[in-house]
């Protein structure tokens, strides 16, 4: 596991200021829920650190990571822009920075799109993300406290914003991202 040093560094240098915020926000965020659920807190600050590593690299760039990842098949996936960064990033992580943590990765992998049978990490990445300090949208504060009271009800909610912009603006549905609604439900009924 590379030190946050080094890649407190390297997003500084890939990313605009404000995303460097934001990344430093969601690593503060992540600990705390993870300090709250019982995830490993350093693991998740170096998760929420690097999560978004390519969000500003060129989406081309993004693209072609996507394929060399072996999404290339999938026609949801390459029409989704918004997905491409978090692949992208967990395989420059594993590939080109020697991240050898396969919970950091999938955490990076999976923070925007979820999917079936997500880690305590993930959902912790996942979530952190959507409360970061730097968030303003309506409805953050409401967000904030879900989150500080159960993190499955701050997936589902998190899920159910995600899937109903998607159909407003007529986006197709990744299917992960189904998968981790459904499971957001289940996980919330059975009161987790
Ligand atoms: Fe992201
Ligand atoms: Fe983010």
């Amino acid at each position: 596991m590379n030190t946050d040093e080094f890649y407190r560094a390297e997003i500084e240098k890939r990313l605009s200021e404000a995303r460097f915020i934001h990344s430093l926000n969601v690593a503060d965020e992540a600990r705390r829920l993870a300090e709250r659920y019982g995830a490993d807190p350093k693991k998740a600050y170096t998760a929420g650190l690097v999560h978004d590593i390519m969000k500003d690299a060129p989406k081309d760039v993004q693209r072609a990571y996507v394929i060399r990842s072996g999404g290339g098949d999938d026609p949801v996936l390459m029409s989704q822009k918004a997905l491409w960064h978090a692949i992208a990033g967990a395989y420059v992580l594993e590939r080109e920075l020697g991240e050898r943590d396969s919970e950091i990765l999938l955490a990076v992998r999976y923070h925007t799109s979820g999917r079936a049978g997500m880690t305590l990490l993930e959902k912790i990445v996942f979530t952190a993300d959507f409360i970061s300090a730097d968030r303003s949208y309506p409805g953050v504060e409401e967000m904030r406290e879900r989150a500080s009271r159960s993190l499955a009800e701050a997936m589902e909610e998190g899920l159910n914003f995600t899937i109903k912009d998607l159909c407003e603006k007529r986006r197709p549905i990744y299917r992960d991202t189904v998968d981790a609604y459904n499971d957001a439900v289940f996980a919330k009924e059975q009161g987790e």
